[in-house]
């Protein structure tokens, strides 16, 4: 794949041959169709020129100059020549990996999960030879009422409400929510050994293609089986089997690909990196000097630098064309507990409505268009020892209908997502499928989406990551800087890995699928996640980062524990401008 249909493949869209000849015999053309895309122009999925010029991107001119063989042509052709179609030492699993995109490429991006936006093919799911990406689910509507891929026509109602009063803001504008990625049901792994080995293939190779992209340094990298006999510096990709310390201090990485393996010694003495986090089973590019055995143990590479896919520079929010329209996010509603919080829960409703008593002026509430519920949905049945005592409700579907009446009293305009969590009654192994059927009967809204731990979704135009968050409980054992009181420096952490659980094998249970569905293949707009029962908003890069709060008061075991909620609050968006983001809280 070339760095043209890279660049469009991370929008999820295929060029025609003349296409990509006018965009690479046009300087700056790529960049300025990025930025229309990244706004959410309403392409198909494979875009032709006329598409270019229907954009007001390249004029008739233009097209006639690249299609007449003049100088935009020869131009594209030089370029395109100019740039090895393929690193010239890549072979072996590398060039395995490369074919592979190429393939996938040709017939279905692995990460294009939405029906071509008004193009008049076929949905994706059709064009999917077979379903090795889970296809299936991704591309199937789960509630009935969500419109993946679909780009609602923005619907303007100027009528007034009942009793001549203005109708609120967001009820003037129809949902405009667009599944990007969620395994859905369809997730078959059984446990296998060969499950576990497919997951970690797909997890090296998904993150080496993102490295490969991101770095040059590591653009022509050798595979580990042929580091033997490489002269000074040399570049590989691999995934973490083991990190130790040495009796010196230095840190000892021992890193893996499918040729073999290698030790990487990461000095004290380079400061820049001893501050790189580096877990088992994450995968991450190095440049460094080899030396063959030394007698103690095999060759080995001293590391220059390490290289982790992270977010590259600084990401640039999509924004909503609609001025005005927000999302609210939270997570941990915990209703069927005791201690969950009703009073607060009913005024945050009335907020929705309009109606005054939060931090945020009474306006903003009617502005609401979103509401996203960041998984622990009810607090469940057996989730932990004894339990029982600390329940109102005892019955899990009467939690479920305890829910759904609560959120029948939501303003009817407002769409909600719901993402499951370590309470809600689905498996407790990720990535978790929604909310199952019978559940799904106990709530009455029109306006619900139920989507798998993680999903990944848009909302007008602005693309939301939504992870419960159990993988904390592994991070806080790892890095010192995570702890359950800052658990949003974990959600870096996240995102640093691009994979909201990078180790394996601790207390976060993660199922073997095919694909790994936990990487954070695109950067997302909003990263909102939970579990932790902690509020906190902050920037990563240019991500907006929200740690959901909850709505249940400290537990007998978080008070064990010394663990100190803050309950009651929510992260408000504004959908249009890149960095407005507040915090809700009753007062
Ligand atoms: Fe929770
Ligand atoms: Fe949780």
């Amino acid at each position: 794949m070339d760095d043209l249909a890279r660049r469009l493949f991370r929008h999820q869209r295929l060029l025609s041959p003349e296409a990509h000849n006018t965009l690479a015999g046009t300087p700056g053309l790529i960049d300025r169709l990025e930025i229309v895309l990244e706004n959410g122009a309403d392409l198909p999925l494979v875009i032709d020129r006329s598409h270019l010029e229907d954009l007001g991107l390249i004029k008739v001119a233009d097209l006639g100059m690249a299609q007449g063989g003049g100088l935009l042509e020869s131009k594209s052709t030089d370029k395109m020549t100019d740039k090895p179609s393929q690193p010239e030492r890549l072979k072996g699993v590398g060039k395995e990996v490369m074919e592979v995109k190429e393939a996938e490429t040709t017939s279905a991006p692995n990460n294009v999960n939405i029906k071509p936006l008004g193009s008049g093919l076929p949905p994706l799911k059709d064009v999917v030879s077979d379903d090795k990406f889970g296809m299936t689910g991704i591309a199937r509507s789960i509630s009935g009422a969500i419109r993946i891929g679909e780009k609602t026509p923005v619907k303007i109602s100027r009528s007034s409400g009942p009793g001549g009063k203005p109708r609120p803001l967001a009820a003037e504008y129809e949902g405009e929510l667009k599944v990007l990625k969620d395994p859905g049901e369809n997730m078959g792994g059984q446990g296998k050994i060969d499950d576990f080995r497919k997951l970690f293939m797909d997890r090296y190779r998904s993150l080496r293609e993102m490295l490969v992209t991101q770095y040059g340094a590591l653009s022509s990298c050798y595979d580990i089986g042929d580091l033997r006999g490489a002269e000074d510096a040399v570049g590989f990709i691999g995934i973490v089997e083991s990190v130790r310390t040495t009796k010196n201090g230095h840190r000892m990485v021992m890193l893996e690909d499918m040729t073999g393996g290698i030790r990487v010694l990461l000095s004290k003495n380079k400061r820049e990196l001893g501050s790189v986090n580096i877990v088992n089973d994450e995968v991450v590019g190095v440049v460094g000097k080899y030396k063959s055995g030394d007698g103690r143990g095999g060759p080995i590479v001293f590391a220059d630098t390490i290289y982790k896919v992270d977010v590259p520079g600084h990401h640039r929010r999509r924004i909503s064309e609609i001025k005005g329209l927000s999302a609210a996010f939270t997570s941990d509603i915990h209703i069927g507990s005791r201690m969950y919080l009703d009073k607060e829960w009913k005024r945050m409703t009335r907020w929705l409505k309009g109606e005054s008593g939060a931090s945020l002026p009474a306006k903003d509430g009617s502005r609401i268009k979103y509401l996203v519920l960041a998984g622990d949905l009810v607090d469940g049945i057996g989730t932990y020892p004894d339990q029982e005592k600390d329940l109102e409700i005892k019955d899990i579907f009467k939690q479920y209908e305890a829910l759904g009446e609560s959120l029948s009293l939501l303003p009817d305009h407002i769409e909600v997502v719901l993402i499951p969590g370590n309470h809600d009654a689905v498996r407790l192994a990720e990535p978790q499928p929604p909310l199952p059927r019978e559940y799904q009967e106990c709530f009455s809204n029109s306006h619900l989406h139920f989507l798998s731990n993680p999903a990944f979704f848009s909302i007008h135009g602005v693309h939301v990551a939504g992870y419960h968050g159990k993988s904390i409980d592994d991070l806080v054992t790892l890095f010192r800087d995570v702890t359950y009181e800052n658990p949003i420096e974990g959600m870096k952490e996240m995102l640093r890995f691009r994979h909201f659980s990078p180790a394996y094998g601790m207390r976060n249970q993660l199922s073997p699928e095919e694909r790994d569905c936990l990487i954070i293949e695109e950067i997302p707009d909003i990263f909102v996640s939970g579990h932790v029962h902690r509020f906190g908003l902050d920037n990563y890069k240019g991500v907006q980062l929200i740690e959901g709060s909850a709505w249940q008061s400290q537990t007998p075991f978080q008070k064990m524990m010394n663990l100190k909620p803050q309950p009651g609050k929510m992260g408000i968006v504004e959908l249009d401008l890149p960095d407005a983001m507040h915090a809700w809280e009753l007062t």
